[in-house]
């Protein structure tokens, strides 16, 4: 072996193409876990992108060769952290999620470091009110929006709603909110009484605090009355969603309603949508 090859346990040998290695595994529910990865030097993106990962295939039965099993993931982490964050569903049939739920520290995960996405502050035009619709993994790019001092700079108030069916799936959203809370540099940027960020978790299948889809609670003024607000002006109010397709096209109709347009990277307008991508 020569000097140029030669590996040490601080230099792990990269197996994969484009191989990050897994640094931290949490799971939830028997549906959910996250995890963080190394984050390559290089890559640079806006909080609320995505990007493509997985892993190598199953060979293929007749040549033995392995191809990379790719998804789309939005980063959880925020653009100033060092590492990534995932925050994912797991599916026990599903080709990736059935096998990426069984990582462990030390592995390694392929990642196209190529960002997008329309999750992003560029794409909405200046205003007083942020807020995110979530539900299930649709919360990833707010957990990573939420951490991102820009979002409290560019904004009086933010409010982050999600919907999951049962009360442990709102687990991960909810450690996130209470750590931001307790968080110092956070604490600053939040203000008195920490009201400029408003978190409203909701449950359709199980009993919590607050039931029903956000849908039904906005077009019924629950959500306004409890939150003690007017409603959704196209004037104040920006909004970035992030869900099933269902949520997608039923929050678009009652956004649309309020007469916000969708914007985009090229166009700013007052929302955006991208649908949660791994169900
Ligand atoms: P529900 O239980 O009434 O279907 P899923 O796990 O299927 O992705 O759903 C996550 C959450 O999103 C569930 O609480 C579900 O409510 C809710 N949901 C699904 N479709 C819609 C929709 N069109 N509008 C609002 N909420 C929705």
């Amino acid at each position: 072996m020569n000097e140029q090859t030669k590996v040490t346990d601080a230099t792990p040998i990269k197996t994969l193409p484009d191989a990050q290695t897994v640094l931290d595994v949490e799971h939830y529910t028997d549906r959910l876990f996250r995890f963080r990865v190394t984050r390559p030097p290089t890559l640079r993106f806006r909080s609320g992108e995505f990007v493509m990962i997985g892993l190598m295939g199953d060979p293929d039965p007749k040549t033995g060769r392995q191809k990379p099993l790719l998804r789309a993931y939005s980063i959880a982490s925020p653009s100033w952290d060092d590492e990534l964050e995932f925050y994912s569903i797991k599916v026990q049939d599903g080709p990736l999620t059935s096998k990426l739920q069984h990582i462990k520290k030390g592995d390694e995960i392929i990642l196209r470091p190529k960002p997008v996405g329309t999750l992003v502050h560029d794409a909405l035009l200046p205003g007083k009110r942020l807020w995110f619709f979530s539900t299930g993994t649709g919360f990833a790019p707010f957990a990573s929006l939420l951490r991102d001092p820009q979002t409290y700079e560019d904004y009086d108030q933010v409010i982050v709603t999600h919907t999951c069916r049962e009360a442990a799936e709102l687990t991960y959203s909810k450690n996130l909110i209470q750590h931001l809370h307790e968080d110092e540099m956070m604490q600053e940027l939040l203000g008195d009484g920490l009201k400029k960020l408003v978190y409203y978790p909701t449950t359709t299948r199980e009993d919590s605090p607050k039931m029903g889809r956000i849908t039904d609670l906005l077009e019924n003024g629950t959500l306004f009355k409890d939150l003690g607000i007017d409603g959704i002006s196209a004037e104040t109010d920006r909004a970035m969603v992030c869900g099933s397709m269902g949520l997608n096209l039923d929050i678009k109709r009652i956004l649309e309603g309020h007469g916000l347009r969708e914007g985009a990277n090229s166009e700013p307008a007052e929302y955006v949508v991208e649908k949660a991508f791994v169900g």
